[in-house]
């Protein structure tokens, strides 16, 4: 009997690894060189499997182990065939800063902030998009389209301009940080502002791509769950293969979360970590329907139709991985949370002023979301805690400048800085 997936060969080592999509409701499986997004018999969600036997035998030696590190120091744990068509910025190998100062403050025995901005965009969405783009290289696509509260586009611009492909990408209209913006103009691609929120343009550039033959580049696309699983096995990595005990991030279409989930199930899986994490999501308040099904202790979430936040990032009603989301979130025993503007500015605040470490908003959640959960008694001081600051600060420079305090305007003189920062002069005089 023909089996459902592909055996594909790795050219460069010879030796044959076969992954296939996978339902993650029915179990139906589909050949990796499908071009799919979900199920055909149920309509759910797909995810990669890797064949277990062939992906233990090519990680066996640890040889994987010595490289350095970067989205592909794990390549063998990735679905991409032909590495001549790999499209790369340098992703990956983000620091794992230890926060000392604010482990003090919360009273944390051990905490550390993955700083995700220092990826080629500034967000850790180009971790799936360098596995993305490449996929749609290896299975022939000319034009590749997203929906985005602004990452997404202006990471997958960059992929796209790098691959040299036709890049379309949907915009809620306002709702778009400055930042974001203009990386996607600079990259190139054809950006349009659609009258609606982000699900709404999601849903449209859905059908957009299987009327018109795009390759859709959100994480409703397995390819990028694949790339994004590396920060999971990065933390692990960078702690000694010894994973933490919570992971913390922000959530909106919830691909990141399961994304993380996944990477740590997977090394799991091969013998590589023995504990899991408790995958811990952060919403805000105005789009949090998965915190609201967490807390319900319901099967599904009701989405939110009017969503008001200002980390746009995660401006997201009806986010599309929200079933790979609650399962992780309930597997790990962790939890969810939702945090108001406030206390998202202030968090954002504190971790820059505090460690040196300029975040966006909807990364600042996820530091605010510690802040509250520490308070209201659930997360133990003696846990190692990660939280996954997902995007740079200088995507969005309008909420930083306005949180601040006014700037003084003064002379060019020394007396003026002396009166405006009330300075007592130390020149010795002889
Ligand atoms: N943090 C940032 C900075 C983001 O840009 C996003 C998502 C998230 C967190 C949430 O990740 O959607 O996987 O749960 N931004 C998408 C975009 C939606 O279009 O850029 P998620």
């Amino acid at each position: 009997m023909r089996q459902a997936w592909t055996r594909c060969k790795n050219r460069k080592k010879g030796t044959v690894v076969s992954f296939y999509f996978k339902c993650i409701n029915c179990g139906s499986k589909y050949s990796i060189q499908e071009i799919i997004y979900t199920c055909k018999k149920c309509n759910d969600l797909l995810e990669v499997e890797p064949d277990i036997r062939e992906l233990a035998k090519k990680i066996e030696d640890g040889y994987w182990k010595r490289r350095s590190i970067s989205v592909w120091k794990y390549k063998e744990f990735l679905p991409v065939f032909d590495e001549s068509k790999t499209v790369t910025l340098k992703e990956g190998g983000t620091n794992l800063y230890k926060c000392d100062n604010l482990a003090k403050k919360f009273k944390l025995k051990n905490f550390y902030v993955k700083n995700e901005g220092e990826n080629p965009t500034g967000s850790f969405k180009d971790r799936g998009m360098t596995v993305g783009v490449t996929k749609a290289l290896e299975l022939n696509m000319k034009t590749v389209a997203c929906a985005s509260t602004g990452n997404t586009s202006a990471s997958l611009a960059a992929y796209a301009a790098k691959a040299g492909l036709r890049c379309i990408v949907l915009i809620p209209s306002g709702k778009i940080a400055l930042g974001k913006l203009a990386q996607a103009i600079i990259y190139g691609a054809e950006i349009m502002a659609v009258e609606g929120n982000f699900d709404a343009a999601l849903e449209l550039i859905v059908e957009a791509s299987e009327c018109f033959g795009l390759y859709l580049l959100n994480s409703i696309n397995p390819f990028r769950i694949e790339g994004q699983k590396t920060a999971a096995f990065e933390v692990c990595d960078q702690l000694g293969w010894r994973p933490p005990d919570r992971v913390i991030l922000p959530v909106g279409n919830a691909g990141n979360i399961s994304a993380y989930w996944k990477g740590f199930k997977e090394l799991q899986r091969f013998g590589i970590i023995e504990n899991l994490p408790k995958m811990t999501g952060i919403q805000a308040s105005g789009a949090s329907p998965i915190t609201e099904a967490i807390v319900a202790g319901s099967e599904s979430i009701k989405p939110v139709k009017e969503t008001e936040t200002i980390a746009t990032a995660i401006r997201i009603g009806n986010p599309v991985s929200w079933k790979k989301a609650l399962r992780a979130i309930r597997e790990s025993k962790g939890t969810a949370e939702a945090m108001t503007d406030s206390e998202i500015i202030s968090a954002q605040k504190l971790l820059a002023r505090r460690e040196g470490i300029f975040v966006e908003p909807a990364s600042a959640a996820s530091i605010a979301g510690l802040r509250k959960l520490i308070e209201k008694g659930e997360i133990d001081r003696d846990e190692t805690v990660v939280c996954v600051a997902t995007g740079h600060g200088l995507k969005d420079p309008e909420i930083a400048i306005k949180a601040r305090k006014r700037v003084v305007k003064v002379k060019l003189n020394l007396e003026a800085i002396r009166k405006a920062a009330k300075l007592r002069c130390s020149r010795v005089h002889t």
